[in-house]
């Protein structure tokens, strides 16, 4: 691992003021730099991205990596998820939930789920990781899968008719606005979105709420280890590519906390180097490529985890 990479313990009172200095709400002058250089439809630039790689793999085509011009971001350094799954696990997935599979680690299999919970996927995709959970919740536990993008809920509900899988059910709508009640899930899963959020700090309160009491989150996502150039924090491709939207591990645990959570803890699963993003930076532009030995060991994928206090 490299020394760039070891987590903080704990989070320090500076890190609320990185959050604050970092934060999208108005006003603050690195909120103002992040408006200034980033266009204000960077979620529509999201919904576009995913939505063309649904119809691709709906049509039978590869989500990522096979001469496509549409840069996949971190999925690309993933080749397509190749070692995040056990591949006796995907024993009865349908082809195109792993085809359409997006992630950056296997949160199903981290996140302890038990037979009987409630279980929800922020930014759902093609259903891969709702799958997965849905065998471990068993008939008595339910899974919702909830994503922004009409393309790949429509995918994800075609792959749970093909693998007839009843306690599942594909929710549309944004991380940032759950369409779930408060305290009625007992797990939250998500692979590789928050990032993607251009409202972080909203999506963990709303996270926070929906939990029951006790509650977990248990998360795969990307995480920076490292401050990376301006020009790539500047780039939506990138930032749809999961890799300019990524949040500090600083001030992703003061989020956490900021937002209610206790125990919280970043662990690295795999932590990309420079020859990793060579080919993800390249599709984004060869201003972005010529940066690339910047980045060597300052991305990487984590599994994040938090707990709602039982009591409040
Ligand atoms: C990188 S893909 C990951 C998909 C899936 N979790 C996987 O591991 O294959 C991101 C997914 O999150 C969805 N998404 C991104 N931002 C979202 C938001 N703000 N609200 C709901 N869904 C979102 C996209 O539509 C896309 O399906």
């Amino acid at each position: 691992m490299s020394a760039a990479c070891n987590v903080e313990p704990g989070v320090k009172r500076d890190d609320f003021k990185m959050a604050e200095m970092f934060d999208h709400v108005l006003p603050t002058r690195y909120a103002v730099m992040e408006r200034r250089t980033l266009p204000m439809n960077l979620k529509d630039t999201v919904k576009q991205k995913y939505g063309k790689i649904a119809s691709r793999v709906a049509e039978g085509g590869a989500a990522c990596c096979c001469g496509s011009n549409v840069p996949e971001g971190i999925a690309q350094a993933n080749r397509m998820s190749h070692g995040i799954y056990h591949k006796d696990d995907m024993a009865g997935i349908p082809t195109a939930a792993i085809t359409a599979s997006l992630g950056c680690g296997n949160p199903a299999a981290l996140a302890g789920l038990h037979p009987g919970q409630t279980v929800l996927d922020l930014g759902s995709g093609g259903g891969i990781d709702v799958f997965l959970s849905a065998r471990r919740v068993g008939p008595s536990g339910k899974v919702y899968g909830l994503d922004m993008t009409e393309e790949m809920l429509a995918l994800a509900r075609e792959n749970q008719k093909l693998a007839g899988v009843e306690n599942v059910e594909f929710l549309k709508g944004e991380i940032e606005n759950i369409p779930l009640p408060d305290n009625s899930v007992d797990v939250v899963i998500s692979n590789c979105v928050i990032n993607l959020s251009v409202d972080k700090r909203r999506v963990l309160r709303e996270v926070f709420r929906t939990l029951k009491p006790g509650g977990r989150f248990a998360v795969s996502d990307v995480v920076l280890c490292g401050e990376i150039p301006e020009t790539l924090q500047n780039n939506p491709q990138l930032w749809a590519g999961c890799v300019a939207g990524a949040m500090r591990e600083p001030r992703y645990k003061s989020e956490l906390a900021a937002a209610g959570f206790v125990d919280i803890r970043i662990e690295p699963t795999r932590i990309f180097s420079a020859g990793d993003l060579r080919a993800c930076l390249a599709a984004a532009g060869s201003e972005a490529l010529s940066v690339a030995d910047q980045v060597d060991g300052k991305i990487m994928s984590a599994f994040v985890r938090a707990t709602k206090p039982a009591k409040m």
